[in-house]
C-alpha cells in the first residue's frame, strides 16, 4: 500500500524510502564559497549564478518560489518565474493581481524569494518588499508574451473557484473569438508585473560532511553587510 494512503495518516514508516530507491545523500562537493567569492555586491553574484544555472541545463533556471503572508498571518508558498533583474537587484515576475498572492501582497506587501537549484549545490533565499510595477512597466513584458499566453492571462481568474476544465476553454476560444492570432491583444488591466527589492539575500552552497557554505548579505543605508553563517 502506498504509504500516502495509509488510514492511519500518511506516515513514511521506516524502509519506505528504501523502497522508492533513492539514492544515497549526496556528500557534497569539496569547493564551494570562500569569503574571497564573495563580491561587494551581492546582485552580481545572483546574476552569475542564474547565468550558471541555465548553463548547466537546469530545469526552468528562473523558476523561484514566492513565500507571501496573509493578512490574517498565513504563509503561502508557490512558484514563479523570475522576468527581470534590475541594476539596483530588484527583482520582477508577473501575475494576475487578483490572484491570492495578490492579496496577500497587497496586505503584507512582502515577500521571501527563493531559487531551488539543488542540481548545482546551490540556493539562494532573498527577503524582499514588494510594490506593483506600473502599467507602463509591465506591458513590454505582456507585449513580449507568445498570443496563447497573452490570451492566457485574459482566460484565467487566477486563484478562483472554476466549475469545469471545459469552462475556461470556452473561455479562451471566446477571447480567440475576439482577438484572433495576429492581432493586439490589450494587457488585461487585472494582471502585471512586481518588483521585489532585496533586503537580506543569503547565498547557500553545498560541502562535505553537511558543513555548507552560507553567506547572508543584508542591506544598509550604503552597500551591504556580508556575514558568513553557520550551516
Ligand atoms: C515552474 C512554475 C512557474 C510558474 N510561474 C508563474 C508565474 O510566473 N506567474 C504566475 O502567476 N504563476 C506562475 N506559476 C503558477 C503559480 O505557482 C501558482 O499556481 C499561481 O500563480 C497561483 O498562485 P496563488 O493562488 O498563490 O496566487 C508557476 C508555476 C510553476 C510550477
Amino acid at each position: 500500500m502506498n504509504p500516502m494512503d495509509d488510514p492511519a495518516g500518511p506516515q513514511l514508516r521506516p524502509g519506505f524510502w528504501q523502497g522508492l530507491g533513492l539514492p544515497a545523500p549526496a556528500t557534497g562537493p569539496d569547493q564551494g564559497l570562500a569569503e574571497a567569492d564573495m563580491p561587494a555586491d551581492p546582485v552580481d553574484l545572483l546574476q552569475r549564478w542564474l547565468a550558471d544555472a541555465v548553463a548547466a541545463g537546469l530545469p526552468e533556471p528562473n523558476a523561484m518560489a514566492l513565500a507571501t503572508v496573509s493578512g490574517d498571518g498565513r504563509p503561502r508558498v508557490r512558484m514563479v518565474l523570475l522576468k527581470g533583474l534590475e541594476p539596483g537587484g530588484a527583482l520582477t515576475f508577473y501575475t494576475n493581481r487578483r490572484s491570492r498572492k495578490a492579496a496577500d501582497l497587497a496586505a503584507v506587501p512582502r515577500a521571501c524569494l527563493m531559487f531551488p537549484w539543488y542540481a548545482v549545490h546551490r540556493q539562494v533565499i532573498v527577503e524582499a518588499t514588494v510594490t506593483p510595477l506600473s502599467t507602463a512597466e509591465s506591458e513590454p513584458y505582456f507585449r513580449s508574451r507568445p498570443y496563447g499566453s497573452q490570451l492566457g492571462a485574459w482566460a484565467s481568474h487566477q486563484s478562483s473557484v472554476i466549475g469545469s476544465r471545459a469552462e475556461l476553454e470556452a473561455r479562451y476560444a471566446e477571447l480567440a473569438a475576439r482577438w484572433p492570432e495576429g492581432s493586439q491583444v490589450p494587457m488585461p488591466d487585472f494582471w502585471g508585473g512586481y518588483r521585489a527589492e532585496p533586503q537580506v539575500i543569503e547565498f547557500w552552497h553545498g560541502r562535505r560532511n553537511r558543513l555548507h557554505d552560507r553567506f547572508r548579505y543584508a542591506r544598509l543605508d550604503q552597500g551591504w553587510l556580508l556575514e558568513r553563517l553557520a550551516p
